[in-house]
């Protein structure tokens, strides 16, 4: 893994957004992975500015996000569909139907998982895969103890995932129980993943995971650490209980 220590979180998504600008010029049939949550909204910012200023085209782009809430109606404006829609997909060219996104509205919720690893699989994989961390350390919903070999599947939220998204919910008890999720191995399929961190409430997590050589389920974004193109962008905060002299990856 290679680490980037950035000053804030403005600088940690200009830079990813031109790590994905470049993917989609020198690439433009890439396929990209993308996140929902806090940290990747400055990023799909920038590259919405970047298309309207530079006309970036994302035509022939597929994209593939990580997870959907069980139950979400793709209209509701708490699912990550709706999400995406508002955040980067009304404001850029990319075709409808190159948008994947795990359908929690489903009746048959295994058959939807198996149907979205087959999309997944489809051809090459993920060019770049963007990501958030949980301060579980989970990735995706792939919380703590799930199998490094998982695929596509159904999760049930931990409740400090449901207490950290309920933020954007009127009530606590209106954050799903249960979602669908790539899983560990779905993720590491990628080709390049890019991991965005930032804030202070990211320190413990970041700390547990580049300070020892902890590879364990009961930290899912450590699997990362098997993955041979990581790139992990984080911020001053995010670091700042890693002093640089530990930092184990380089
Ligand atoms: P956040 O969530 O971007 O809102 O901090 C990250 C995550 O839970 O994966």
């Amino acid at each position: 893994m290679k680490v980037l220590e950035v000053k804030d979180y403005h600088e940690m998504s200009s830079i990813a957004s031109r790590i994905i600008i470049e993917k989609v010029k020198s690439k433009p049939d890439c396929k990209l992975g993308l996140a929902t949550g806090g940290t990747p909204i400055g990023l799909y910012k920038e590259l919405i500015q970047d298309y309207r200023k530079n006309g970036t085209s994302y035509d022939h782009v597929c994209t593939y996000n990580l997870d959907e809430y069980v139950g979400m109606d793709p209209e509701d404006p708490n699912s990550y569909r709706y999400f995406m829609e508002k955040n980067l997909f009304a404001h850029i060219n990319v075709p409808e139907s190159h948008i994947h996104i795990p359908d929690g509205t489903a009746e048959f919720l295994e058959a939807e998982c198996e149907r979205y690893d087959v999309e997944l699989n489809r051809g090459e994989g993920v060019d770049i895969q963007i990501l958030g961390i949980g301060s579980n350390g989970h990735i995706g919903f792939n919380e703590p103890g799930t199998s490094f070999s998982s695929h596509t599947h159904i999760v049930k939220l931990a409740e400090t995932t449901r207490k950290a998204n309920a933020r954007f919910f009127q009530r606590l008890e209106e954050v799903p129980t249960h979602a669908i999720t790539m899983g560990i191995a779905s993720i590491l399929k990628a080709k390049q993943i890019l991991l965005l961190v930032s804030g202070i409430k990211k320190a413990e997590v970041m700390k547990r995971l580049l300070t020892t050589n902890e590879i364990d389920e009961q930290l899912p974004a450590s699997a990362l650490k098997k993955h041979q193109n990581v790139t992990i962008l984080a911020d001053e905060n995010a670091l700042s209980l890693v002093k640089k002299a530990h930092l184990k990856y380089k």
